[in-house]
């Protein structure tokens, strides 16, 4: 039997700015990925303080959870999404850290208004909203300073999708139908390891690609 294509990426939106989506994903709970991710950024900190970026930072927990482990840490968390930046505003005023995460609206994929020199650059769960991501894979080069650290996760596309059927069951059970809808429509979306590691070698990145989880990828390493 010949082995089954792999099925095309569905771009969806990029930018998420419709109300009620933003209002869903800030409702859900993603602590435990996102608590694992947060640990998995800290573990590359090298030093007590320093500067990091964080690319479509959504409702900003990520960096919440970051500056709980990593006292002596600024963050800069961009999103393009007026929507998202309100949801993270409110978050990071009630953990009490505007003076540590400053929030940036930008185009994660055009950040001239940034300069070169983040110890460590990081994002989670954009790289799938991306119709073209060689220009935010340069933005991540051009940003990171020497010998720093660079970790995207992001979700990674199934083979076919009544096996993205069957992840949403899993991992969505209980979650409201919109969540549901996102998070398949998310996995149709997303890139496969071998497309993550084509693009990083146009964008001239050298960092190791590892599916970690039943629907997840990540690209770490220094640059
Ligand atoms: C699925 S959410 C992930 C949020 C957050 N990183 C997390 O893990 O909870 C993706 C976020 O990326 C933002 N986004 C999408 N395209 C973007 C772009 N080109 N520049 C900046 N932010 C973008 C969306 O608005 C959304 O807030």
């Amino acid at each position: 039997m010949s082995p089954r294509k792999q099925i095309e990426r569905i771009p969806e939106p990029e930018v998420m700015d419709d109300t009620e989506e933003a209002r869903v994903y800030d409702d859900a709970d993603f602590s435990r990925v996102n608590l694992s991710c947060a640990r998995r950024i800290y573990s590359w900190l090298e030093t007590e303080k320093g500067h990091a970026l964080d690319l479509g930072t959504g409702p900003a927990e990520i960096p919440i959870r970051l500056c709980a482990l990593a006292p002596g840490w600024k963050i800069t968390a961009v999103d393009a999404s007026p929507s998202m930046l309100r949801l993270a505003r409110a978050r990071i005023k009630k953990a009490g850290l505007e003076k540590r995460i400053r929030l940036l609206r930008a185009d994660a994929k055009n950040l001239g208004k940034l300069r070169r020199g983040f110890s460590t650059v990081f994002s989670n769960s954009l790289l799938h909203h991306l119709h073209d991501p060689i220009p935010f894979w340069r933005e991540v080069k051009r940003l990171t300073s020497r010998n720093g650290s660079v970790l995207v996760q992001d979700l990674r596309r199934p083979p076919n999708r009544a096996r993205a059927r069957e992840l949403t069951r899993i991992h969505t059970a209980g979650d409201p139908p919109l969540l549901k809808q996102l998070f398949y429509q998310s996995l149709l979306a997303a890139f496969t390891p071998s497309e993550v590691r084509e693009q990083l070698r146009e964008a001239g990145l050298d960092l190791r690609v590892r599916a970690t989880t039943d629907r997840h990828l990540v690209v770490s390493g220094r640059l």
